[in-house]
């Protein structure tokens, strides 16, 4: 028996070492579909996959879903599909390559930009730099702990000021989702708006707010991500021998493993962690937020469903300033279409009402546990994970225009 499971466990080490080495998970012909019908035939097919592949990609979208199939599941995918009398089209005929695209983009030069997607150290590198670059304007900031050992490293920009009084604080929690790369690569590119626009407005939105700004609160998962499974969601914490990883964004200390949440540890996405706050990046990362006092607004950037969502993610009822923030959310997105007329983002609303419900997000424990008043989740762009590298600037762009709508709604009513 000894002998045995020794054996295994070499070839268990052997397949993760080679893994590693031989590089990126290819997803050769790995095909997209969006399905869309009635949400409980869609649940079937999505059980029915995932009893063949643990790993299947999936996204619930507002009529339907996402799915990305393994080329051997695609008779099964379109035997359910037939039954089930659900509509399909196909996204991207072989994932694969766009994957090859992005990874012969990565990295171009030496110097950061937004032409290509940066691993974290590169990421952490830019916030060091810029801190250095700024010290008037900046310092690097430390939001708390990963799995890995990693620190989740961030930037405020708080400029000096005559006034006695704290600015207000505004808080931006980029890339709890590994696989969400434009939401990092976004929030750099807000910082060097910040830190380096000449635009009058642009220093007015710097100079009035103590920013605190994270672009990858994720930072295990995002590497994981960029160097071995493109697709990866969740941090790297060890579960089971066999399986790691909870979905961070499901794990905070509100109405926690609820909605859109499993207790396996094994899925491939929404694991909601062993209890509430499992997971060291998020339990740390709450401490920080707790001890930041007058923070005005919460702000966290997701992708890829073009929305903005307002708390709470599992409830239809609404907050008391709900109306508010549906007037400071409809300024941001019109700020936003302003310079970039690609897509109209859906609501703002609740994500019950426009998306899906699910618990153990960020934005909820926020708003319940600190009861800060402006809350926002923000959709990125997008038609799958993988928003083409040239277009970075244009939805760094947007969100910074969204930003300025955000606070100047905020101002009228009274925030700051
Ligand atoms: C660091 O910042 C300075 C000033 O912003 C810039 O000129 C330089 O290229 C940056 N270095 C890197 C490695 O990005
Ligand atoms: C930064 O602040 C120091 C001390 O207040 C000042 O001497 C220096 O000129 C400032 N540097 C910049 C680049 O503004
Ligand atoms: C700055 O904001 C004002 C008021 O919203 C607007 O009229 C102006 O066009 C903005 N300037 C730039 C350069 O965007
Ligand atoms: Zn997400």
């Amino acid at each position: 028996m000894k002998k045995i499971s020794f054996c295994v466990l070499i070839f268990v080490n052997f397949l993760f070492v080679s893994a590693n080495v031989s590089g990126y998970r290819s997803y050769k012909n790995y095909k997209c579909f969006n399905v869309q019908g009635d949400r409980l035939r869609i649940e079937r097919l999505r059980h029915a996959l995932q009893e063949s592949d643990e790993t299947l990609t999936y996204a619930d979208t507002r009529d339907g879903g996402e799915f990305i199939v393994a080329p051997h599941l695609e008779d099964l995918f379109n035997k359910i599909v037939t039954q089930e009398n659900l509509k399909t089209t196909v996204v991207y005929d072989d994932i694969s390559k766009i994957i090859q695209s992005e990874k012969s983009l990565l990295r171009g030069s030496k110097e950061f930009s937004w032409t290509a997607y940066y691993d974290i150290d590169d990421i952490y590198k830019y916030l060091t730099n810029m801190s250095k670059s700024y010290p008037n304007l900046s310092e690097l900031i430390v939001g708390g702990k990963t799995y890995q050992g990693r620190s989740i490293l961030g930037l405020r920009i708080n400029t000096p000021s005559q006034e006695c009084t704290p600015k207000p604080v505004i808080f931006i929690e980029s890339g709890i989702h590994a696989r969400e790369w434009i939401a990092p690569a976004t929030t750099t590119y807000f910082i060097k708006e910040l830190l380096t626009s000449k635009d009058a407005n642009i220093t007015a939105l710097r100079d009035q707010f103590d920013w605190r700004i994270f672009p990858s609160v994720n930072p295990d998962g995002y590497h994981y991500s960029y160097t071995v499974d493109r697709l990866w969601r969740k941090t790297l914490s060890r579960s089971t021998n066999r399986c790691f990883g909870a979905d961070p964004n499901r794990n905070w200390n509100y109405n926690w493993g609820q909605y859109s949440s499993t207790h396996n540890p094994c899925d491939y996405q929404t694991y909601a962690g062993s209890r509430p706050f499992s997971e060291i990046e998020t339990r740390t990362l709450a401490a920080y937020i707790q001890s930041i006092d007058n923070m005005m607004a919460y702000i966290s950037f997701h992708s890829y469903a073009a929305m903005l969502l307002l708390p709470y993610s599992d409830s239809t009822q609404h907050v008391h300033n709900y109306d508010d923030l549906v007037k400071v959310g409809k300024s941001s997105l019109d700020y936003g279409y302003k310079v970039n007329q690609d897509k109209r983002y859906q609501g703002p609303g609740t994500a019950a009402e426009i998306l899906y419900k699910a618990s153990g997000g960020s934005m909820d424990w926020v708003r319940h546990a600190l009861g800060t008043p402006l809350v926002f989740t923000y959709e990125l762009r997008g038609n799958s994970f993988h928003w083409p590298p040239s277009r970075i600037q244009e939805q760094g762009d947007e969100v910074t225009q969204m930003m300025l709508g955000l606070v100047t709604e905020a101002n009228k009513l009274g925030y700051y």
